[in-house]
């Protein structure tokens, strides 16, 4: 087990995830994931969710070494999708006499997933109920859709420790040394993106308390500068971009919308954009597209025409930012048609259904490869987008 110090009496138990393909089967995770689980150890013991199936013998030995012997009174789940919940069951028929702690939509979910009968084991709590559990006492918030309905966050009033389940979560197993802001924003916004009312009601209510440090259900136990988290929470979750610049997102059969989408970058660079990122749709990670289209204030999309519509991997991309929420943003326009250019119509109507979009005009049209003509409105663009 991977050594995380909480405190004396709060001990991590959870395991990290290394031979996942794909999480949630869309997300690579080249640094793994962390399925956190926290025990408290205190009169009455509490275990802080469950891990995903995927990690149950290593957690079970985990759990096995921080109880010592000690029986678990309360289960709290704080979140039902499995790759928390995937062990309930396994400690329900362990711990007998273990209670499980959920509010009614939690008691909703369980009989759905298990076949389980817990009506006489349930402790049915709502929004600012406590728990105590002798010098430690847990307060639980709703926190509906971050990211399903039935989630709750809940606050330690002794060690003032927020369990914030998915919220400031991360991408990337606990021992692997990586800093805290890329993998967490591309988490954010692929999984939690699409509900940012809903993370603002959750920071509305962390902001009335005294919070020292932050547990989440992935990724490293949050303990100092809690201030750049939230702010980034509150950024993200208002849809406002973070960095000023240009993000670039093509879709090219053969090259030359590529090779436009390059050239295109260049002149940005040379014009002194601040920050110009690039990503080729039918090759790079998805999820890192979907994030730097947030990241960034202004975004390109450069697409081939395929079919009379757009080439499948920036339909994709659209229906991901469309799911997500997108919005408050310049979005450029570059097609390519050898006989009939259709993607710019297309890319517009997907992007007309979003809030808050402008698109920034002149809109881009290759007939096959780039010629002066082309490079002409690409300067002015470019121009345009500086
Ligand atoms: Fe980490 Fe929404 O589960």
């Amino acid at each position: 087990m991977k050594d995380v110090t909480i405190t004396d009496s709060i001990l991590y138990v959870g395991v990290d995830d290394k031979t996942i393909d794909l999480f949630e089967s869309q997300y690579e995770v080249p640094n793994g994931i962390s399925y956190n689980s926290y025990v408290i150890l205190d009169e009455r013991v509490a275990l802080m969710d469950t891990v995903d199936a995927r990690g149950t013998a290593e957690w079970l030995v985990n759990l096995d070494k921080v109880l010592a012997g000690r029986s678990i009174d309360y289960l709290v789940v704080s979140h039902m999708e499995p790759d928390h919940a995937g062990n309930i069951k396994n400690l329900i028929d362990r711990y007998p006499k273990m209670q499980i702690v959920g509010n009614a939509k939690t008691f909703a979910m369980i009989p759905q997933f298990f076949d389980v009968d817990i009506t006489d084991r349930s402790v049915i709590v709502k929004e600012g109920d406590t728990l105590s559990l002798g010098k430690h006492t847990l307060q639980f918030f709703m926190a509906p859709m971050v990211h399903w309905p039935e989630v709750m966050v809940a606050y330690e009033q002794s060690e003032k420790i927020l369990f914030s389940a998915d919220g400031f979560g991360k991408f990337g197993a606990l021992d692997i040394d990586e800093a805290w802001t890329c993998e967490a924003r591309r988490y954010y916004f692929n999984i939690v993106g699409k509900y940012g009312a809903q993370v603002q009601a959750l920071l509305k209510k962390a902001a009335a308390l005294d919070i020292q440090m932050i547990c989440p259900l992935h990724g490293p136990i949050l303990k100092e500068d809690l201030g750049y988290y939230i702010g980034k929470y509150d950024l993200w979750s208002k849809y406002e971009p973070e960095d000023e610049g240009v993000f670039i997102a093509y879709a090219s059969i053969h090259g030359n919308t590529a090779k436009a989408a390059k050239k295109l970058a260049e002149m940005l660079e040379v014009k002194g954009a601040k920050r110009v990122a690039i990503a080729d749709l039918a090759r790079d990670d998805m999820a890192e597209a979907v994030e730097d289209a947030f990241r960034h204030d202004k975004l390109v999309v450069a697409c081939s025409t395929y079919d009379g519509g757009l080439f499948p991997c920036m339909e994709d991309f659209l229906s991901h930012l469309k799911a997500k929420n997108f919005q408050k943003r310049t979005v450029a326009l570059l097609e390519n048609g050898s006989w009939a250019p259709m993607a710019a119509k297309k890319m517009r109507e997907y992007l007309e259904g979003m809030k808050e979009i402008t698109i920034c005009e002149p809109v881009v049209t290759i007939k096959s490869a780039m010629k002066e003509d082309t490079l002409k409105v690409m300067e002015e663009l470019a121009e345009k987008l500086v």
